[in-house]
């Protein structure tokens, strides 16, 4: 019989309409220089339709402390308080930089899983990461070299070492994991934010994205594992702390920096959702655009447990675009 609290519905189909929004309402003000302000409406616009949610949401990855952000803060209740009993991550804008300058690769996304199955970061701000799609599933390890991850990333897909992409932020603490990659043989390919969409990239037939390495945020680590368990990848992650004082007070907190964090560790459950709306265009999806009747947006929306994977362009119409994209 099925436990009435599971999530038995497939809420990435109702999610679909949060990332939506979320995009819809940064993309007005992409290449307007302001981050802050594509991220405040984001927020606005996703707390909006997430509310409409039937579900008992809690945020584990939010926008910060309460009292910092008012909206879509850690510890929030989320939802209209039906079951199924849910943890939420958000990220209205991954890439805010990337929007506020117009560039290629900002996407808005979320990731829901059964209530206790995620990892909540507290305060441990970085992890390492490795993470691959499908088919190198199993072949990597965290605390092995980089040249023998890639060697075995590269039997498994039937590859050489030379033919293989590797995506990693363009950060000054990634000039040794670049020479690495680069004495091993293989190709980096230079993102300048937006790691969850490459790790997503990793699974993404074709984007010519074979692994993805380095420091990135941990939320995002969080949400790239839900996204890619329904995609039927692998991440694996250590956090990293930033200084001394970020470790101590984690330790504290009973986080550990050597223990390597699974896709399962990550995100316990199996029956997880992501859904993301490109905000400017990517790899996969494109971003929204804006027409004389309204906008139109492309949206990939998983579920984990049924391994569907669904591209959807939606065409919203300009009056109804006004309900969530106030204030501009
Ligand atoms: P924001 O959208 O919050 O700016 O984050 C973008 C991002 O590139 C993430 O995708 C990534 O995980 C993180 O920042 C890396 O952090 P940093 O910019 O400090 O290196």
């Amino acid at each position: 019989m099925l436990r009435p609290n599971k999530p038995d519905r497939n809420l990435a189909l109702e999610l679909i309409r949060v990332t939506e929004a979320a995009a819809i309402a940064a993309a007005r003000w992409a290449g307007r220089g302001d981050k802050n302000a594509a991220d405040g409406a984001a927020v606005d616009a996703m707390r909006f339709v997430l509310g409409a949610v039937p579900m008992d949401g809690i945020v584990v990855i939010g926008e910060g402390e309460k009292d910092e952000a008012p909206m879509l803060y850690n510890g929030e209740n989320i939802g209209n308080g039906s079951p199924p009993a849910v943890d939420i991550a958000v990220d209205p804008v991954d890439g805010t930089t990337l929007t506020a300058k117009g560039l290629p690769g900002a996407m808005s996304v979320i990731a829901l899983a059964e209530r206790g199955t995620m990892f909540d970061p507290g305060p441990s701000y970085y992890m390492k990461k490795i993470a691959v799609g499908p088919r190198g599933r199993g072949a990597i390890d965290i605390n092995a070299s980089v040249a023998d991850n890639l060697t075995e990333l590269a039997k498994r897909l039937k590859k050489s070492i030379h033919e293989l992409g590797v995506v990693v932020l363009d950060r000054p603490r990634h000039d040794e994991l670049v020479g690495e990659i680069r004495d091993a043989g293989a190709r980096v390919i230079s993102i300048t934010d937006g790691d969850v969409a490459g790790a997503v990239a990793t699974a993404w037939p074709n984007s010519g994205a074979d692994c993805l390495m380095g420091i990135g945020g941990t939320p995002e680590g969080v949400i790239a594992a839900a996204a890619l368990k329904g995609l039927g990848g692998e991440i694996q992650g250590i956090l990293h702390a930033r200084n001394e004082e970020e470790r101590l007070r984690a330790e504290e907190l009973g986080y550990s920096f050597d223990t390597v964090l699974t896709t399962d560790h990550l995100v316990a459950s199996d029956n997880c959702f992501f859904s993301a709306t490109a905000i400017t265009d990517g790899e996969f999806l494109r971003g929204v655009r804006f027409t004389d009747f309204g906008a139109t947006t492309q949206s990939l929306v998983v579920r984990s447990r049924s391994g569907t994977v669904r591209t959807i362009e939606t065409f919203h119409r300009h009056d109804k675009l006004q309900e969530f994209t106030t204030g501009l």
